[in-house]
């Protein structure tokens, strides 16, 4: 195990009602605030109305930024920046899911430079301040409630890039599991496959000694199991959507990454790329891909891991390491498309024209992933396999 530093540093507030404590919180920061949100799932349940009422009853100026989209663009980030300046506001409040909170990070960043807050997803700049920033999550999937990345996409040039700093981390998040009682059967199960997929990221590296790591994520991995059917078939269950909110934060807030070098990150990579050219939701391309990322780096040396996770999570047992590994591979797809997830790309009509350009896109800064190091042409052969 390697040394590490672990600082989760956002306040997490979990349960049902725990939006009465929300003012308290902004109030520690500012009196001023913009809420950022979606295409209306809040305005609809009620939820904004809720907020903004528990606001106003402590005098807390409100602004407000909607229809930031899925995959969240530029163009809301930029607006907002402009809002938090106009308006001399002191914290930003993101309503909804991954999307929403991601954008908020940029706004916060954005606010903070003076130079196009494109730069960050570059790499051109880093954030060196930030507003602060605080989140009423109303789906389980990202962990960008407890986490400091953000990822935006440019709609100029079709790119969809990551942004981090322990800046960026939310203050406060709101988790109350009834907020997702209204997230419908597809994102809950896309939302499932994204938290699976982020402890896949940290679980498939080259490092040893992390047995305490692995097991916390095998765990998660049960609990994404068992409760991601459930709350697929009964919405409103409470047990189901609290632990799926729970995996959500903890599957992404750096625990399962510590004492590692670095997770893989090379299918979140490529499903980027999916995302920024289709506007594929997240947590579907993942589905896809991630099994035949796996099928793709399994090999005698690595086959261990695969055999370990097959075993803790799935119960498979084979004497040869190459067919229980391969076993687990296949529990997994079978995993995804049992919540209705598709297992081919063509199953959500995107055609192999841009594969190659695809490749290339990803691989821009250089080579990715560090379980096993993939060149452009190595992205393009996976995106050829998940056709
Ligand atoms: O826009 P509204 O009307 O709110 O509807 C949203 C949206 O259509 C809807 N929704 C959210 N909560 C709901 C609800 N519908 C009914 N009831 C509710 N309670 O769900 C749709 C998807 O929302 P979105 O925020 O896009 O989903 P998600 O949380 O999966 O976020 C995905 C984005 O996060 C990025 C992804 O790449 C993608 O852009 N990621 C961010 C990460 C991070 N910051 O750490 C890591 C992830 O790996 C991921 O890359
Ligand atoms: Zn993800």
């Amino acid at each position: 195990m390697k040394n590490f530093n672990f600082q989760a540093g956002t306040k997490i507030l979990f349960g049902k009602n725990k939006i009465n404590e929300l003012a308290n919180e902004v109030l520690r920061h500012s009196n001023r605030v913009l809420i950022t949100y979606g295409q209306g799932s809040v305005v609809k349940s009620g939820l904004l109305d809720t907020i903004k009422s528990k606001l106003i009853e402590k005098e807390i100026h409100i602004e407000e930024l909607s229809g930031i989209q899925p995959n969240p663009r530029l163009t809301s980030v930029r607006e907002g920046i402009k809002i938090c300046r106009d308006k001399n506001i002191g914290l930003i409040l993101a309503v909804g899911g991954g999307s929403i909170i991601d954008a908020s990070k940029a706004i916060a960043a954005g606010f903070a430079y003076d130079g196009d807050v494109w730069d960050f997803c570059t790499r051109k700049a880093t954030p060196a301040d930030a507003l602060p920033l605080g989140a009423v999550l109303t789906l389980s999937a990202t962990g960008s409630e407890m986490n400091g990345s953000a990822v935006i996409t440019n709609e100029r040039t079709q790119e969809k890039l990551p942004m981090g700093s322990d800046l960026l981390r939310p203050q406060f998040s709101i988790l109350d599991p009834v907020y997702t009682y209204t997230v419908n059967k597809w994102q809950t199960a896309a939302g499932t496959a994204d938290i699976m997929s982020h402890l896949f990221e940290n679980y498939f590296t080259p490092d040893s000694g992390t047995d305490l790591q692995d097991g916390i994520a095998e765990a998660i991995l049960k609990t994404c199991i068992k409760y991601g059917p459930i709350a697929i078939q009964e919405p409103r269950n409470y047990e189901a959507r609290a632990n799926l909110m729970w995996a959500s934060s903890l599957a992404l807030n750096g625990l399962t990454g510590t004492g590692k070098l670095i997770g893989d990150w090379a299918t979140h990579t490529i499903e980027h790329e999916l995302s920024a050219m289709y506007d594929l939701t997240h947590g579907v391309g993942l589905a896809i891909l991630f099994p035949y990322w796996m099928k793709f780096v399994l090999n005698e040396r690595n086959a261990f891991k695969f055999v370990r996770l097959g075993k803790h999570v799935f119960g498979i047992e084979d004497e040869n390491p190459m067919v229980a590994a391969n076993k687990t591979i296949d529990a997994i797809r079978d995993f995804f498309v049992s919540l209705g997830m598709p297992s081919k790309l063509s199953e959500v009509d995107i055609p192999d024209t841009h594969f190659t350009e695809m490749g290339k896109k990803a691989c821009q800064f250089g080579p990715i992933g560090y379980f096993c190091r993939l060149n452009d042409a190595a992205v393009t052969q996976i995106l050829e396999m998940s056709k």
